[in-house]
């Protein structure tokens, strides 16, 4: 059976000359990559004065993120981009901050937890449905927007994205393509505050967002408790979270911030992996035929717990598969704060560490045909984010994504839906290439055309 490739940048045949590759990576980092990239494990580089090591080992992975992570911080350049929604939540924490704060949220992501989420996942579902009406030519990556969106919102308050809420994917995608994209004075910065003229427009975005989440917030207070569901959601959760350790509480700012956060991280990567897994089932329709006839025998308002989703193992490889050639987060930093020595490779303290799942996941040395759409890769193996060294959608290490059954769960349950009611195609061919702007995000938004099964 031929393979199928989906459309990808051209790899070059030699790394390209700085003066190429440094506004290049401004324009796109995933577009800059020679054949070197895919088959060395270590290579070094230099911009504006700062030392950087990009990883392809995982052993030198497993280093920076789990054996040594003491040594290594979040880089300057994040806490720049992602302060103006996270405030001072989980993502942006460091050191016993961050141990405190990852003891007490994680109860929320248990899969007792994530259980309970189910019902508000299957709503999302039908109401996207719904709003789709009897299909069409849409724009699937705003369809996926809405729909991730109403369903992070649901989890965290048991709200509609109705009403003032609808305007928070037009917020998060002008912030994403235009101050919160990375520009040359992040590269520069030594602090978070450093050419703080040029912070202005993600100050002015903060504010918003910081008023929206907490308008939110009153509201559903306002509302009571969730009774609908047995444990309540993830606010009620917050509310009654204390630290295990010294009975503590949150304070008011710090939930507003956790409640950020998990906005943040949650709605725009899960609508980008169930954007880039469309598309893939529109280059291959048989495989979105299987998918189709898993969905039909287990219908996905049958699903009551995450056991149930063993029905679907086709249509969840498929979302690894997308995110393997697409990962969200195509890439992990991190900045040493001491001396050490990776694979051999000596590192002073400032050296910035760079590990691209979106490299690793193309790496010739770890996948075979690493070019071609396989979600058969997957089949049988277990959380092959723990366990496949060369796969890192979510991270590895203490700080591994704390979200990803929720991503997977509510990516599956959203995916099935849809699959369920409609066929998806292309309505032109032509290619779609992932560019990055905080997530891999399709360089062009083209329209699918969803006819009723
Ligand atoms: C497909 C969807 C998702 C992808 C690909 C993804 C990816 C990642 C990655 C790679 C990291 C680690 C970053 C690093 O080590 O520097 C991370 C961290 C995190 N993610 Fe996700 N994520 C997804 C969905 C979610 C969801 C749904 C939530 C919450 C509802 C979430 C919340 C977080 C948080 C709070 C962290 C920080 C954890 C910590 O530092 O302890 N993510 N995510």
């Amino acid at each position: 059976m031929a393979l199928i490739h989906p459309p990808a940048h051209k790899v070059h045949a030699r790394p390209l000359p700085k003066w190429r590759w440094l506004p290049q990576f401004f324009i796109n980092p995933l577009s800059i990559y020679s054949d070197s990239a895919f088959e060395t494990l270590y290579a070094r580089s230099e911009a504006f004065g700062v030392r950087t090591l990009s990883i392809n080992d995982p052993a030198g992975i497993k280093h920076v993120l789990l054996d040594n992570m003491a040594n290594y911080e979040r880089p300057v350049v994040l806490a720049r981009l992602f302060r103006p929604a996270m405030g001072q939540g989980v993502f942006l924490a460091e050191g016993t901050e961050w141990r405190r704060q990852r003891r007490m949220l994680a109860p929320l992501f248990s899969p007792a937890a994530i259980n309970d989420l189910i019902p508000h996942f299957q709503t999302a579902g039908e109401q996207m449905l719904s709003r789709l009406g009897q299909g069409g030519d849409v724009r699937l990556s705003e369809v996926f927007h809405r729909a991730a969106l109403d369903a992070v919102l649901k989890a965290l308050f048991s709200l509609k994205a109705e009403g003032h809420h609808a305007d928070i994917p037009v917020m998060v995608r002008d912030y994403l393509g235009g101050a919160g994209r990375p520009n040359p004075m992040d590269g520069m910065a030594r602090t978070e505050d450093d050419f703080g003229w040029a912070m202005e427009s993600r100050k002015s975005f903060s504010r918003k967002w910081t008023a929206m989440v907490d308008s939110v917030i009153t509201e559903r207070r306002a509302a009571g408790p969730d009774q609908a569901h047995a444990r309540g959601d993830l606010l009620d959760l917050l509310l009654a979270a204390r630290d295990p350790q010294t009975g503590e509480g949150l304070s008011d700012a710090e939930i507003r911030d956790q409640c950020s956060t998990m906005l943040a991280a949650g709605f725009e990567t899960t609508s980008r992996m169930l954007f880039w897994a469309s598309y893939l089932l529109s280059l291959d329709p048989a495989e979105q035929g299987r998918l189709r006839e898993e969905v039909v025998a287990f219908a996905p308002g049958r699903v009551t717990k995450m056991d149930d989703l063993a029905h679907w193992p086709r249509l969840r490889n498929v979302l690894l598969e997308a995110l393997r050639f697409y990962p969200p987060a195509a890439y992990i930093t991190r900045r040493a704060m001491g001396e050490d020595e990776i694979g051999g490779h000596r590192i002073s303290a400032g050296t910035e560490v760079w590990i691209s799942p979106f490299v690793l996941h193309r790496h010739r040395k770890f996948w075979d045909h690493p070019t071609a759409f396989m979600p058969d890769r997957f089949a049988g193996v277990n959380a092959p984010w723990a366990t496949i060294p060369a796969y890192l959608p979510f991270g590895a290490g203490p700080r591994i994504c704390i979200g990803a059954s929720f991503a997977l769960v509510e990516g599956q349950i959203l995916l099935a839906h849809l699959l369920s009611r409609f066929t998806i195609a292309a309505v032109d061919d032509q290619p779609v290439l992932p560019v990055f702007r905080v997530t891999t995000v399709p360089g062009r938004d083209p329209m699918f055309r969803l006819q009723a099964t």
